[in-house]
């Protein structure tokens, strides 16, 4: 699939996730076959542009290309500037995102919020297009509610607009989380508009991607939540794709290299302190549906120090891999 210049290595993409897709993640992603990474969100407030936290989410270093950056808000002129700011700092990318339902978000009429009035998601879309000179991407929900799927006529102004591709989030706005995806919007969404559809909602197994791909005709996948300590289902699915086939699940030698080469990037990338709280979460998603892992993500929470951490996470997976000789 491409987007304007870029031709990405695989059809597979990490949904924005805020507080989980950071530089480490996504460049863990990538390596294992992810063909495109967004990055969390940047506020439209350029109040906000100085802040350490939003310092880190633009910072992209030695990150594969392309750099994608999502921003969010309601005001065509603030989301130009944003834009603008972005591309400076080395965005190669722009994402809008008028598909996360948070009540932060929507309270003032960004995200998933803005579906509702078309007339402004073209002037926002437009703005931003006119703004920069690399491609523009959308990411949107179905629609309003259930009985306001607007996805294909938001498409519609999106394809007029010059975005250059859309993913789409199988719900509505009024869905949150609940419920199954829908795929069907999706493929009357790819029917609608000739710029390339990237599906997403509830991918959580190859067959699953494989499904998804063939029932609503997409250009591509996101998938979110489960790469949540899952990063290798990006090459799980790439080869199921590619071969029909199922890969075996990574082993927990595997898996354990795996976490700590992330957790070194995560100290590296945020320093000790707000390192190790960072790592927590995705030390649980790790060892999640592991023997003994509710007891081993209880003590973990209680690590205050990068060494601890390393350590206790170490004789964790040993006790895993033990355990696994002893029964062989
Ligand atoms: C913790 C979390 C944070 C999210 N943050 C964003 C965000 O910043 N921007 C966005 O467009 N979507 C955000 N989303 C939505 C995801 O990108 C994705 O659309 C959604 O999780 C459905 O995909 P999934 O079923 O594969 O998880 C977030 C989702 C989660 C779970």
């Amino acid at each position: 699939m491409r987007i304007g210049p870029y031709k990405l290595a695989s059809n597979l993409v990490l949904a924005p996730m805020a507080g989980v897709t950071d530089r480490p993640f996504r460049q863990l992603c990538k390596r294992l076959g992810a063909g495109m990474a967004v990055s969390e969100m940047v506020s439209c407030n350029s109040l906000l542009w100085g802040s350490e936290k939003t310092r880190r989410r633009a910072d992209h270093l030695g990150e594969v290309m392309p750099r994608a950056v999502q921003i969010a808000g309601a005001d065509p002129r603030m989301m130009a500037d944003a834009a603008r700011h972005n591309v400076d700092n080395g965005a190669q990318i722009i994402d809008i995102n008028m598909g996360c339902p948070a009540k932060k978000v929507c309270s003032v009429m960004a995200g998933s919020a803005l579906l509702r009035d078309e007339g402004l998601v073209a002037r926002i879309l437009e703005a931003v297009v006119a703004a920069v000179d690399v491609p523009v991407t959308l990411k949107i929900r179905t629609g309003w509610d259930t009985a306001h799927r607007n996805g294909p006529s938001v498409a519609r102004i999106a394809e007029s607009a010059g975005i250059q591709a859309l993913a789409v989030h199988g719900r509505t706005r009024a869905c949150g989380y609940k419920g199954e995806a829908e795929y069907d919007t999706i493929r009357t969404i790819k029917q609608t508009v000739g710029i390339p559809v990237i599906a997403n909602g509830d991918i959580s197994t190859p067959e699953r991607a494989k499904a998804v791909l063939a029932h609503t005709g997409a250009d591509a996948v996101m998938i979110g939540r489960a790469a949540q300590g899952r990063p290798w289902i990006f090459r799980e699915i790439g080869h199921y794709l590619a071969t029909g086939e199922k890969l075996a699940e990574p082993g927990v030698e595997e898996v354990r290299d795996l976490l700590m080469e992330h957790l070194a990037n995560l100290y590296a990338f945020y320093g000790e302190y707000t390192g190790v709280r960072i790592a927590r979460k995705h030390i649980s998603w790790y060892s999640k549906g592991q023997r003994g892992s509710a007891g081993f993500r209880h003590a973990i929470n209680r690590v205050e120090s990068a060494d601890e951490q390393i350590a206790a996470t170490r004789e964790y997976f040993e006790s895993l891999l033990s355990r696994r000789d002893l029964a062989a």
